[in-house]
């Protein structure tokens, strides 16, 4: 299989409500994986669930051929899967350097080849090395959370819509840098914002009531008008 991720008829609950139904969907190395779908369509509870955040009631998720379904978030993190959280996850308190460095899971080399990296990426992010996470804008929290799954060595990055709540010049900024990082990891992306999903990803699925309904080429969909419209309310 040459898949990275592969999530297999997944069903998951938050409390008693049944909330995916049949998540299926593969992930190939190297390339930018997008879900799409309406608000409460279940994407970002699909993160969650790989990531052992929300349990699975059914299916199974395997992660380079072995099955990760089941296991501890932090034994899922180890195995090399990176996540932004929507809500980015970041320290209010603490500033952007302690940010970095509570979230590395390593301090050898590649770590600090990593950061180099990213801090290039993001210059603000050194820039504001002693602000608190809390203070800086929208943008600049969205790139430190990013920063803190790129840094450590993971195989996959889950990034749960970058987009949100940012001006549009800075999802530009935004849009860049994930393109940037596609060389050096495989990304599976949820973004409502059309323009961006479009220009960084390679294949869609869409969700629709906790079901994967629709998968394609990102190019297939650009052309198809009648699905953006049935599913993603885009005219
Ligand atoms: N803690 C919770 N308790 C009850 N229902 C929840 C909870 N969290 C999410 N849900 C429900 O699960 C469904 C899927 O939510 P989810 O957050 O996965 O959607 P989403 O596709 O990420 O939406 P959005 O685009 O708004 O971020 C929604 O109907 C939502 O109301
Ligand atoms: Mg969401």
């Amino acid at each position: 299989m040459s898949s990275l991720l592969e999530l297999k008829q997944v069903e998951a609950y938050i409390q008693q409500f049944h909330i995916l139904h049949d998540i299926s969907f593969e992930v190939p190395k190297g390339e930018v994986t997008v879900l799409l779908g309406r608000n409460g369509a279940g994407k970002t509870t699909t993160l969650r669930t790989i990531m052992g955040l929300n349990s699975m009631s059914n299916g199974s998720i395997f992660l380079k051929d072995h099955e990760i379904g089941g296991l501890k978030t932090h034994a899922i993190a180890k195995s090399g899967v990176g996540y932004v959280p929507e809500d980015q996850g970041i320290f209010a308190e603490l500033t952007v350097g302690e940010n970095m460095k509570v979230a590395m899971m390593k301090e050898d080399e590649e770590t600090t080849k990593r950061m180099e990296w990213i801090l290039e990426l993001f210059p603000d992010l050194k820039k504001f090395w002693k602000k608190q996470g809390g203070k800086l804008s929208g943008g600049q929290k969205q790139m430190l959370a990013i920063a803190r799954a790129y840094v450590n060595e993971n195989d996959l990055l889950l990034i749960d819509e970058p987009s949100k709540g940012l001006a549009p010049i800075v999802v530009e900024k935004v849009m860049e840098s994930i393109q940037e990082m596609k060389e050096r990891t495989t990304i599976l992306l949820v973004e409502q914002n059309f323009m961006m999903a479009s220009k960084i990803g390679d294949r869609f699925y869409i969700i629709d009531d906790g079901q994967t309904v629709h998968n394609g080429s990102m190019d297939d969909l650009r052309n198809d008008k009648m699905l953006m419209q049935k599913y993603l309310g885009i005219a």
